[in-house]
C-alpha cells in the first residue's frame, strides 16, 4: 500500500554546526513554508536551493542566472534539505549509493548521479547530461608507499573521468541544470568559462552531448596543446586571449553579463556540488571507512572546497562520525593560499601567478579563497607549496612506481614526500592523494622532463629510449646490462 503524507514548516530556521575550532564553516537551513511530500515513508521530492556564504540570508532557486547574492556580492553555495535527506537514515543512503553504484541505469550508474539527491535534486532525469562520472579507480600506490614508510597509500584516479580530469563531477551538473532552464524556456544562447584547460575541455565535451553552444577562455600558450585540442575538437567556440587565466576570468565574467550567456566557472556552486562527490566516492569505495590525510592540489580552490562539503555532508547525515585531515598543495609560484596560511589566514592578497608546469593551477586571485579557508579550518588543515624542481620530480617518482601523474598530481606528492620527511604522517594512517588529470593530458610536461628541457628542474628520475643498431647481439647486451 502506498500511504501519501503532507508535512508542512513554517518557519525558516537556521542550523550552524561548529568545527572543533568552534567555527562556523557549514550551514544547513531549510526553507520558508516548504512542503515535503511522503511516499512510503520517504519523501518524494528533495529540495536544494542557492545561498550566499556570507550569512545575509538570501536565496534563490537553481534555476535562476545568478553567481552572486543581490543583496552583499557574496558568493552563493547549493544548501540541500537536510531534515528531509535525513528521513532515509545513514544506513540506507550507504545502501542507495551501492546498489546505483556504476551500473547501467541511467543516469543512476554515473557515481555523481547515484548521489542526485545530495547533488542536484532539481534536475529531472530526462535533462541530465552524464557521461557516466565518477567510479575512477583508487590506485593502492604500494610500491611509492614502501619507498616511504606508509602502508596504505591511495591515489584517487579523477583523471579517468571522461575528458580526462575531475572538471567532469562537476560539469555534468552544471550543463544538466543548464538543459533543463533552457527546456524551461529561459533565453540562454550558451555557457562559457575561463580555464587553464581542464574546464574548457569538460565544458565543450557535455555542451557537444547535449548540443548547447560552449564558448571557452583560454590563455594563450598556458595550457598544452592536449587541453586546447580537446574544446576545438567538440566545436567550442575557443578564444585563446593574450593574458592569463586572471585576465580570462575577468572578461568572461563581462560577457556572461550580457543576455543569454550562462557563465560555468567554479563561482557557481553548481559545479562544486559534482566535485563533492570524490569525497564521498572515496569513502564508499573504502566500505564507508573514512581516511586519514587526503591531499589534494589547489588554484582556484574550488575543488578542496567541495571535497570538505563531502565530508560534512556525510557526518551531518551520520554516515561518517570523523574527519580526515586535508592538505592543499599548491605550485610555489601560485601560491597565495600557502602566503595567507602563513599568516594564520588573518591576511590575504591575490599574487600574479608565474608560470609554472602544473599550469592549470597557475591562478593568482582564487575565486574559493574564504570558501577553503573555511574547509581547512575545519579538517585540521594544512597548505604545503612545492617548487618546480620539487613538482617535476616528484611527478616522475610517481610514474616509475606504476602512475602517469599530471604536474598537478606531482604538487600533491611533492607534499606528501616533505610531510613524510617531516615526521607529520604515521606509517598506519590511510593517506589519499587526489589525482587531479590523466598524464596523457600532459605530454609536453612528461617529454620536457625526460629531455631535460624544463626551466629550474633538475633532473633525478629521468629516462630515455636507447638507440641500437637491429642486431640481436647488441640488444641482447643491452638488456643484460639493465638487469643485471
Ligand atoms: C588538473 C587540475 N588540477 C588541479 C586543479 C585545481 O582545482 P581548483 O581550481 O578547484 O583548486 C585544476 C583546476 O583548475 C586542474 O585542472
Ligand atoms: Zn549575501
Amino acid at each position: 500500500m502506498v500511504r501519501l503524507c503532507l508535512v508542512v514548516r513554517h518557519s525558516a530556521s537556521y542550523k550552524y554546526i561548529s568545527g572543533p575550532d568552534h567555527s562556523q564553516h557549514f550551514i544547513s537551513f531549510y526553507s520558508k513554508n516548504s512542503i515535503a511530500v511522503y511516499k512510503n515513508g520517504f519523501p518524494m521530492e528533495y529540495r536544494s536551493w542557492f545561498y550566499c556564504i556570507e550569512g545575509c540570508g538570501e536565496t534563490y532557486p537553481l534555476n535562476e542566472i545568478i553567481y552572486r547574492c543581490r543583496a552583499c556580492g557574496g558568493l552563493l553555495d547549493v544548501a540541500h534539505d537536510m531534515d528531509s535527506l535525513r528521513v532515509r537514515g545513514a544506513a540506507g543512503w550507504m545502501r542507495l549509493f551501492d546498489e546505483r553504484y556504476r551500473r547501467t541505469e541511467y543516469p543512476y550508474g554515473s557515481s555523481v548521479w547515484g548521489k542526485k539527491e545530495w547533488v542536484c535534486p532539481a534536475v529531472d532525469d530526462q535533462h541530465v547530461v552524464s557521461i557516466y562520472e565518477g567510479g575512477s579507480n583508487l590506485f593502492w600506490a604500494e610500491r611509492l608507499g614502501e619507498e616511504l614508510g606508509l602502508g596504505d597509500l591511495w591515489v584517487k584516479q579523477c583523471g579517468n573521468n571522461h575528458t580526462g580530469s575531475f572538471k567532469d563531477l562537476g560539469m555534468t551538473v552544471l550543463v544538466s541544470m543548464v538543459n533543463q532552464m533552457i527546456e524551461e524556456g529561459q533565453d540562454i544562447r550558451g555557457i562559457a568559462c575561463a580555464s587553464t584547460g581542464d574546464t574548457s575541455a569538460s565544458l565543450a565535451a557535455y555542451c557537444a552531448s547535449a548540443g548547447i553552444p560552449a564558448i571557452v577562455f583560454l590563455p594563450r600558450d598556458k595550457v598544452s596543446v592536449t587541453q586546447l585540442i580537446q574544446p576545438i575538437s567538440h566545436g567550442a567556440l575557443t578564444l585563446s586571449l593574450d593574458t592569463d587565466f586572471d585576465g580570462c576570468m575577468e572578461i568572461v565574467q563581462q560577457v556572461a553579463e550580457s543576455e543569454g550567456i550562462y557563465l560555468a566557472n567554479s563561482m557557481n556552486s553548481l559545479r562544486l556540488e559534482g566535485q563533492k562527490t570524490i569525497g564521498i566516492e572515496i569513502c564508499q569505495q573504502f566500505d564507508w571507512e573514512v581516511p586519514d590525510l587526503i591531499i589534494i592540489p589547489g588554484g582556484n580552490l574550488g575543488n578542496v572546497s567541495a571535497l570538505g562539503k563531502g565530508f560534512l555532508m556525510m557526518e551531518e547525515l551520520g554516515l561518517i562520525d570523523k574527519r580526515p585531515r586535508i592538505v592543499c598543495a599548491q605550485a610555489a609560484r601560485a601560491n597565495p593560499l600557502y602566503q595567507s596560511y602563513l599568516k594564520g589566514f588573518d591576511e590575504y592578497e591575490p599574487i600574479h601567478a608565474e608560470s609554472t608546469v602544473a599550469s592549470a593551477i597557475q591562478i593568482g586571485n582564487p575565486v574559493s579563497y574564504k570558501r577553503a579557508v573555511r574547509v581547512l579550518k575545519a579538517f585540521d588543515g594544512k597548505v604545503e607549496q612545492a617548487t618546480e624542481d620539487e613538482i617535476a620530480n616528484a611527478s616522475a617518482r610517481g610514474d616509475l612506481t606504476g602512475l602517469y601523474n599530471c604536474p598537478h598530481t606531482g604538487v600533491a606528492l611533492a607534499a606528501l614526500f616533505k610531510m613524510v620527511e617531516q615526521g607529520e604522517i604515521r606509517s598506519t594512517d590511510r593517506v589519499i592523494i587526489i589525482s587531479t588529470a590523466n598524464g596523457l593530458k600532459f605530454t609536453d610536461f612528461k617529454v620536457g622532463y625526460h629531455e631535460d628541457r624544463l626551466d629550474g628542474v633538475n633532473v633525478r628520475h629521468g629516462q630515455s629510449p636507447l638507440e641500437l643498431p637491429a642486431r640481436y647481439d647488441d640488444v641482447v647486451r643491452a638488456i643484460d646490462r639493465v638487469l643485471s
